[in-house]
């Protein structure tokens, strides 16, 4: 039973071969290194044990993809590979669209080709856009996005929705997922962002190991304990043990599901620098700045349909997220290096 993995080499993707390894299945990774080295399938191959399938190949490429399923019986994909970051996506649309809604296809029809119709999908909390309150559950109205990369997650939804009602062999578990912050616990595989980090969780490490002078705390006068921004911070090796349920669920099921992938608790910016200060006893020195466009006060999710229905709940806190997102980044100051 072989699990394909689109984007295996990139965050969350790596965290996900290392679990799926340890329950038990055999997986083929594809990526095409557009945001991730080789260096990272190499330490998760250690970590692991075992070695597995690899293939340099965009999804986009039909032809490249054939040859993957022609050479492996693949059960069910996982499907990671995509750009993710909002403000490049304003700038690029049409390469966000071209690589995320266009990827998508791609590795549809052929998965359709060589008659494989599970796949789970890597979609965000950004769907439910800024007029949905917290905590948010998965039937809340989506589509209300600001930002093409939101875009190209809400289209994916539908266009594997769309697909589920046009053949009912399909399954697609649909993941919303929150704020993935943390590493695996190793120290060996994390987060590696090229240039400046967007995210708050690889800048606050990057002031940290001292890459950067100090965090911008984005806005604190949002209506929230503190006044800055709250959001769902999930630890990666959390949200990777739920790619395995749902993939153990995607076996037995048919159809459209969705299903959000957080804790359930909101925490803000200062409690995240605080908390990061106090587990791993380094300063964080940061300053208030104007709000970033596009950011909402608040933002977590319910978690209970995953837990009900997959069988699966975060056990790790923001202790644990915070030391393990400094073990990654004190001993990878350069992430996985050139
Ligand atoms: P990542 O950039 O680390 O991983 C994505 C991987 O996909 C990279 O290794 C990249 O090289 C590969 N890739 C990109 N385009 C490709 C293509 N056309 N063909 C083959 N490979 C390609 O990102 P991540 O944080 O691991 O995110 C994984 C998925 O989860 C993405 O779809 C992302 O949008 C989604 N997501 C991430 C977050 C987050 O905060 N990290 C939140 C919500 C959703
Ligand atoms: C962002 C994206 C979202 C995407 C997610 C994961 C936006 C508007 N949203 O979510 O679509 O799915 O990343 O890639 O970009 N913050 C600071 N200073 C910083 C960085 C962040 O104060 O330098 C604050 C933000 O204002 C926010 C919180 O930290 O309140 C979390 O920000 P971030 O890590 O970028 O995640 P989101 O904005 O929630």
């Amino acid at each position: 039973m072989a699990i394909l993995i689109t984007g295996g080499c990139g965050y969350i993707g790596s965290h996900t071969c290392i679990e799926l390894l340890a329950a038990g299945y055999d997986i083929v990774v594809v990526d095409n290194y557009y945001n991730a080295k080789p260096e990272a399938l190499r330490r998760v191959q250690e970590l692991a044990g075992k070695s597995f399938p690899f293939y340099e190949c965009d999804i986009r490429d039909a032809d490249g993809l054939r040859r993957v399923f022609r050479e492996h019986a693949i059960d069910a994909v996982i499907h990671f590979a995509g750009l993710k970051a909002v403000g490049e996506s304003v700038q690029k649309p049409l390469e966000y669209y071209d690589n995320n809604v266009g990827g998508t296809v791609t590795l549809c029809q052929v998965m359709a080709e060589f008659g494989c119709k599970r796949i789970v999908f890597s979609s965000s909390a950004t769907v439910y856009g800024m007029n949905n309150p917290s905590p948010l559950r998965e039937d809340m109205p989506t589509g209300a996005v600001t930002n093409p990369y939101g875009r190209t997650k809400y289209v994916i939804e539908e266009i594997l929705k769309d697909v589920c009602v046009s053949d009912p062999q399909w399954t697609a578990v649909l993941l919303r997922y929150f704020n993935p912050i943390g590493a695996h616990e190793s120290g060996r595989i994390g987060e590696d962002p090229n240039g400046i980090p967007n995210n708050l969780m690889p800048y606050i490490s990057q002031v940290a190991i001292g890459r950067l002078p100090q965090l911008s705390v984005f806005g604190d006068d949002y209506d929230t304990p503190d006044g800055t921004g709250v959001r769902d911070y999930i630890h990666v090796v959390d949200l990777a043990t739920g790619h395995v349920k749902a993939v153990d669920y995607a076996l037995g099921h048919t159809g459209a599901e969705v299903f959000n992938l957080g804790t359930g608790v909101g925490y803000s910016v200062l409690d995240l620098v605080k908390a990061f200060e106090k587990a791993n006893g380094v300063p964080v020195p940061y300053v208030i700045a104007p709000r970033r466009p596009g950011d909402i006060a608040t933002c977590y999710s319910d978690p209970s349909k995953a837990q009900k229905v997959l069988g699966w709940k975060a056990v790790h806190n923001v202790e644990d997220m915070c030391r393990d997102s400094w073990r990654w980044q004190s001993q990878n100051p350069q992430g996985y290096g050139e």
